[in-house]
């Protein structure tokens, strides 16, 4: 389907996102971009139909200030300037800013309103049988949201030549591995293949603290035990991702530095035996939801708070310990336990615990006990590029504490973490 596009030139504003998410929430699709886009890549980019230029501070990158390219200028299609040379700023207002870009997007672009979910999963479900004929391609299904959601449109699109993989890599939450072959294996009929590669991946990790070396390892030893696994099949060509916009946002476009590098973009292995497919990866975190209601999938799924691909491994601070690792997993379930309980699961967007390879002094049955504290995370966000902090009533804190540091073998003591993003990233590595 024909679909029109405003461009937002990257210009190293944080902002970029944000103004993405607001264009598309007018109906109208919209794609970050580099600044210094020459006449055939515009020529190349289907639909453009206006450009936003977003200046601010951050507009210098080694010592020069960016420009926008005169491909751009002399594209002929309509640029609004927001801070940028003098140019107006953003109004503070919420109305005014949501006019303004109506007012270009719609009456100055006359961009056509046809981005939406529908139309959305018609082309994906088009273009995925354009890419993968009919050979099969194999889906990492860790049973979170994205991944899920690409099983349900790599589902409605190819049907069987789909294959998921469910990799236990030692580093899921409790019960987790569980519900995912309940859910996809029985109920919704899918090739589900479960590997428990738990002491493989451990083994490998074994005294690894680096946290970019432990996102590489965990991300390169994913795409082995797939090949692995598409070696016993016939015909696997294709390796199905739930990468999502931000992931690549966050991974570095030419002035954003690298945040920290997102497992589905920076850690796979040079010798990939796969093409890749990635339904997705056009879609914020509220879009992927929607799309996931749209093509059916039960709320309680597509709400689920989101799991990194490297799991516990990136909780489990420093080196990780089979212990240690027991820790969190037993901590993460009991504040999952009573979240849910007072009915934080639906209001709260991401929660868990974070157990660092520090020991303090504690007491416990009059005796010195040296043991890890448990830290609690609770954020609220809309697209994980910014969040903020949950209040949490004392009353349900001080009972998480209670059931942590009792029922945990290894934890005498329970944080909260006050932090928003930024500066704190979401995850603690
Ligand atoms: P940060 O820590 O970057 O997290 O503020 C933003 C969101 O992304 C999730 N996250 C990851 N997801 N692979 C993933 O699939 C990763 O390496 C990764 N790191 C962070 C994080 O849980 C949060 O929802």
């Amino acid at each position: 389907m024909k679909q029109d596009m405003i461009v937002i030139l990257d210009l190293g504003s944080e902002d970029s996102p944000k103004i993405a998410r607001e264009i598309r929430a007018l109906g109208v699709y919209s794609e970050i971009h580099p600044n210094d886009l020459t006449a055939e890549q515009i020529a190349a980019l289907p639909g453009v139909k206006g450009f936003v230029v977003n200046g601010g501070p951050n507009n210098v990158v080694d010592g020069e200030e960016l420009k926008v390219s005169a491909a751009v200028l002399e594209s002929g299609l309509p640029i609004l300037y927001v801070d940028y040379e003098g140019a107006k700023c953003w109004p503070e207002d919420d109305a005014e800013r949501e006019a303004m870009l109506r007012a270009f997007v719609l009456d100055e672009c006359k961009a056509e309103t046809n981005w939406n979910m529908k139309n959305f999963i018609a082309d994906q479900i088009e273009l995925i049988r354009r890419q993968v004929g009919d050979k099969k391609v194999l889906l990492a299904l860790s049973g979170g949201v994205d991944s899920s959601v690409v099983a349900a449109l790599l589902l409605k699109a190819i049907g069987d030549q789909l294959v998921c993989v469910h990799v236990n890599h030692g580093l899921l939450r409790k019960g987790e591995p569980e519900q995912v072959v309940e859910v996809f294996r029985h109920n919704l009929h899918a090739n589900l293949i479960y590997v428990d590669a738990t002491d493989r991946f451990l083994g490998k990790l074994e005294g690894v603290a680096d946290p970019e070396k432990k996102r590489k390892i965990i991300g390169a030893e994913f795409i082995r035990v797939f090949e692995e696994e598409a070696r016993k099949l016939e015909g696997v060509k294709f390796l199905g991702q739930g990468t999502i916009y931000p992931d690549i946002v966050e991974s570095g476009t030419k002035t954003n530095k690298v945040v920290k590098s997102h497992h589905n973009v920076g850690g796979l292995p040079d010798d990939l035996q796969f093409e890749l497919v990635e339904p997705v990866r056009q879609l914020f975190k509220d879009e992927v939801r929607a799309c996931g209601l749209e093509l059916g999938l039960p709320a309680d799924m597509v709400y689920r708070q989101p799991f990194p691909g490297p799991g516990l491994g990136v909780r489990c601070l420093g080196a990780i310990t089979r212990d240690r690792l027991e820790a969190l997993r037993e901590s993460d379930a009991i504040l999952r336990e009573e979240f849910a309980n007072a009915g934080l699961n639906k209001t709260v967007w991401q929660y868990f615990t974070i157990v660092p390879d520090m020991k303090s002094v504690g007491v416990r049955d009059n005796a010195r006990c040296d043991e890890w504290p448990a830290i609690i995370r609770a954020v609220n966000t809309i697209d994980a590029m910014t969040a903020s902090i949950e209040e949490i009533d004392w009353p349900i804190l001080h009972k998480i504490t209670s059931r942590i540091v009792n029922e945990v073998p290894g934890i005498n003591r329970v944080c909260y973490d006050l932090t928003p993003k930024p500066t704190g990233t979401i995850e603690w590595e």
